[in-house]
């Protein structure tokens, strides 16, 4: 029997341990799934955030990234597949969720579409490589930018209906995913030096892209479309070495670069506006905005709490040096760069993406984000 001293202490423990949790953002609760959306195909656009083995598979360029060889995919997959992580991406996750297999990359002769097709490509940008070529920013890896990949789409969707009233029927059931995209023209001009100044000026034109391809999947009868935004991109470890300093007021309370993560927000609000016009165009169809912004705040402050390691949020996994394991000229999957001996406590693999266990959580807290959003019926 507890004793009278005992339930006392276990009500102080209660209590504090109640306080303790108030002060912490809710925890996702695991329990909703995208499963009552009854979606039977998943549509892709997007970059390294979401390529499942596109870029790998489309040339000679591709296939001689690291992405095609281990360390990436060693967790999850025991070897490459194209995935820019040491697992899976938030699109797995997502897929998951809905209860569907994982989407064949395009790329992909042999893959199986019938779930639908990942057209993202690792590299690519929301404005075409001509476009920025006339900005003079490079586009190193891929020209697959959001136009190429909605011709490719467009090809597709064409096989599978004909008439409109044919594809609004076939899409109807079908989850569209718009992004992210644009990150990229971003990382491009910045990481070849053009000013924070210089690259919000490219934000209109970035956003009108994306909401150019939202039209466009509308087009082919999308029901259902999820636009995603940008990561708080001060607090990656490649902009944290980029752009290291010493002067202790361009980081904020968490030791992420603010300017950084003000453009981040930059680009985050006007796109925001843009599906707020867009879901006042197209009133019959849900659009809905993809937080990874919020979603990765969430995870990068509450890291320590849903077992990562407090030290190394960040700090990538894989790579080499100075003060968050990136170096720019020695990046994951060069000789000589090790992997950690834990990836998943790690929040990021290799200084520019995320590892498996990190995209786990985010996709977790994005579906119970906008699954009410989605107004699924089951
Ligand atoms: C910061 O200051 C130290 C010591 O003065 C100097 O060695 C280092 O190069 C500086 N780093 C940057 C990024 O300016
Ligand atoms: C330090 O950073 C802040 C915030 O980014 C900036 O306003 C300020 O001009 C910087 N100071 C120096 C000496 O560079
Ligand atoms: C940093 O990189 C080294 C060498 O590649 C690796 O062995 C180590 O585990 C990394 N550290 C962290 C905290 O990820």
């Amino acid at each position: 029997m507890a004793s009278t001293k005992n339930l006392v202490s276990t009500l102080v423990l209660a209590t504090l341990a109640s306080s303790f949790f108030l002060l912490l953002q809710p925890l996702p609760s695991n329990a909703r799934s995208l499963t009552s959306c009854n979606f039977d195909r998943i549509y892709q656009l997007g970059d390294s955030i979401s390529d499942t083995g596109n870029l790998i598979r489309e040339g000679p360029m591709g296939a001689a990234t690291p992405f095609a060889r281990l360390p990436y995919g060693q967790t999850y997959f025991g070897s490459a597949t194209g995935r820019c992580s040491n697992g899976r991406l938030m699109i797995d996750f997502i897929a998951k969720s809905a209860g569907l297999p994982f989407l064949s990359p395009y790329m992909n002769r042999d893959g199986d579409f019938a779930h639908g097709v990942n057209y993202a490509v690792a590299g690519s940008t929301a404005l075409t490589t001509e476009v920025l070529a006339r900005k003079n920013i490079p586009s190193p890896v891929t020209r697959s930018s959001l136009s190429v990949q909605l011709d490719r789409m467009s090809t597709h969707i064409n096989s599978i209906c004909t008439t409109e009233l044919d594809c609004l029927e076939e899409l109807k059931a079908s989850l569209f995913m718009v992004g992210e995209i644009g990150g990229n023209d971003y990382n491009y001009a910045l990481l070849q030096g053009k000013s924070i100044g210089e690259v919000k000026r490219m934000v209109p034109e970035v956003v009108r892209a994306i909401t150019a391809a939202v039209r466009q999947v509308i087009g082919y009868g999308a029901a259902r479309v999820v636009v995603p935004g940008n990561f708080p991109i001060g607090c990656l470890p490649i902009y944290l070495t980029a752009f290291q300093t010493n002067n202790s007021s361009a980081y904020d309370e968490r030791h992420c670069l603010k300017e950084l993560n003000s453009f981040s927000k930059y680009h985050n609000n006007q796109l925001q506006q843009a599906i707020q016009q867009l879901k006042r165009e197209y009133p019959n169809v849900v659009i809905v905005y993809g937080d990874y912004y919020q979603a990765f705040q969430w995870l990068f402050q509450n890291a320590q709490y849903i077992g990562f390691s407090q030290s190394s949020t960040r700090k990538a996994c894989c790579g080499a040096g100075g003060d968050y394991n990136f170096s720019l000229v020695k990046t994951c999957g060069a000789p000589g760069i090790s992997v950690c001996q834990h990836p998943n406590t790690l929040l990021s693999w290799d200084g520019v993406h995320l590892t498996e266990e990190a995209y786990k959580r985010m996709a977790e807290w994005l579906i119970d984000e906008i699954l009410p959003k989605l107004h699924c019926s089951g």
